[in-house]
């Protein structure tokens, strides 16, 4: 008898073990994991001047200089949501989200900019969205900053004008009266490293500053003090009645040094793409990193400023700002190899982000990289970056406010399917290990614009029919996929789809 029972656990362990090795467990999401899809507003409501809507610096850039996105294309239309959101709806309740991350735009609700005029009609199409989701018990998280600035606010310096802080916070402050009874989850800012490094230090996404090395760094302070005037004014003034949560997304990309001597240069690059602002936020002591603020002040006096291209916090400011979260909200897509040697010495512009850092970055050939580049998949840096943060940040509660892959189109999107898949297991992993990690976000629920690259990268798990005026939408194998794992809470990496129906189950 005892024979027999240590044969059978012998065969189940060595089972066990020949499934781990291939990587064909079965994986369990913990009980009260949430699961949503995410949109934001210029990539997909179109009507772009409907309704009393003003211009955003998407409108601006796409009308006045539109071959600077790929296509040449703009959001004037993108997948008209303003119009089909209760198919956007439709298309949460097949998934069978938990939640719908999408974005507030400032220009709609606020044409003006400023409180003095809010718009109805703006008014009334979110709460038309919000509505329609909670009819489904979809949850609402909603992001008030994903990019769209009022054109007229960039005329008056943008992020890099402090008043700025006093306008966003206007403009949060009307969006918690208006909708707060019924959002829960809030978002202040989507991305900071994109807005002040590609917006103000590059001229690679609206306003196209290209004020390299100052721009972004002004951007930054003024940015993240918006957030926290926003997060302050939700904690005062709103919590204690409508009892949401509130916080930032930061993006980031795991730096992986190329060999041990390169770890400083890594470091580097995480500290300056987004311990810069996570280090406000989330570490114990506040204010900028050490490592940015000494290499910018160091830099900059070398270079002949009369100041730190890099603006000091003062005590307060950095005060308001520190613990001003109550989740981390990280939106992860890639990984790169960094390295730092003599070849890098003065190979940058000066003064410049880049300078600043003084490292290369690449990646491996046989990493399977997405249309243009954008996104390599590389699922043990998702792994990698989550303890991180859960180290150097003492283990915040996390958001996965965004993950995905892009492909060219079509509905085989088996390389979607297989990030997802190792995303996924690689944030299972950092699970296991101890990281509080809450919620998942696929990036996106459908097609849309994909800002300077328009419509040529897809990262939809819907398609959309940019040639039909209905801008149908369509799932794609990873739709199936998602929902499969939503369903059963965990990730069968053999699950094949064996239909193209997709259908709403019972209870959704
Ligand atoms: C980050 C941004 O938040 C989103 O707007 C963008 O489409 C995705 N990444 C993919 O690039």
């Amino acid at each position: 008898m005892l024979l027999k029972i240590s044969i059978v656990s012998l065969i189940l362990a060595t089972l066990s073990e020949f499934n781990k090795v291939s990587g064909q467990d079965i994986r369990h999401f913990p009980d009260d994991f949430l699961f949503g899809a995410a949109t934001a507003s210029y990539q997909i409501e179109g009507a772009w001047n409907v309704d009393g809507k003003s211009d955003s610096i998407w409108d601006h850039l796409t009308h006045t200089v539109p071959c600077t996105v790929a296509d040449c294309s703009n959001g004037d239309i993108a997948d008209n949501s303003y119009y089909l959101y209760k198919r956007d709806i439709e298309m949460l309740r097949e998934l069978g989200v938990d939640y719908y991350r999408f974005s507030i735009s400032w220009p709609r609700l606020l044409p003006t900019s400023f409180t003095d005029h809010v718009n109805p009609a703006g008014v009334e199409y979110y709460n038309n969205l919000i509505n329609e989701m909670l009819k489904y018990n979809i949850t609402p998280m909603v992001t008030l900053y994903h990019w769209e600035l009022p054109q007229k606010l960039q005329e008056l310096g943008g992020w890099t004008n402090p008043s700025m802080i006093d306008w966003y916070g206007d403009y949060a402050k009307i969006a918690f009266e208006l909708f707060g009874d019924r959002v829960k989850f809030w978002i202040t800012v989507n991305e900071p490293h994109l807005i002040c490094h590609r917006g103000y230090g590059s001229t690679t996404m609206a306003p196209r500053l290209n004020m390299q090395g100052t721009g972004e760094y002004l951007c930054a302070k003024n940015l993240m003090l918006a957030h926290a005037r926003a997060w302050h004014i939700y904690n005062d003034e709103y919590r204690s009645l409508q009892k949401g949560n509130i916080s930032i997304t930061i993006s980031a990309t795991w730096y992986e040094p190329e060999s041990e001597k390169d770890a400083a240069a890594a470091e580097d690059y995480h500290q300056f793409d987004w311990g810069i602002y996570a280090h406000t936020v989330f570490s114990e002591e506040g204010g900028w990193p050490h490592l940015v603020a000494d290499r910018i002040a160091t830099k900059s006096e070398l270079q002949g400023f009369a100041r730190s291209r890099l603006p000091a916090l003062t005590a307060e400011e950095a005060s308001n700002l520190l613990g001003s979260s109550d989740f981390y909200g990280l939106n992860h897509y890639s990984s790169v190899y960094v390295y730092r040697n003599e070849s890098v010495v003065g190979l940058y512009e000066s003064p410049s982000y880049y300078d600043d850092i003084e490292a290369g970055t690449f990646r491996l050939d046989e990493w399977k990289i997405s249309p243009n580049s954008s996104v390599n998949m590389v699922p043990w840096g998702f792994y990698k970056l989550l303890s991180k943060i859960r180290k150097d940040y003492n283990n915040p509660p996390i958001i996965i406010t965004e993950n995905g892959f892009a492909t060219a189109g079509g509905l085989e999107d088996d390389d979607r399917v297989k990030y997802f898949r190792g995303y996924m297991a690689a944030m299972l992993d950092a699970i296991e290990e101890g990281s509080d990690i809450r919620a998942y976000t696929a990036w996106s629920l459908m097609d849309n614009f994909e800002w300077m690259d328009g419509y040529t990268r897809r990262f939809g798990l819907y398609e959309v029919d940019y040639e039909s005026l209905e801008r149908t939408r369509t799932p794609r194998k990873s739709a199936f996929v998602f929902k499969e794992i939503l369903r059963t809470r965990s990730l069968d990496p053999n699950y094949e789809p064996t239909t193209t129906t997709i259908t709403i189950d019972p209870g959704h």
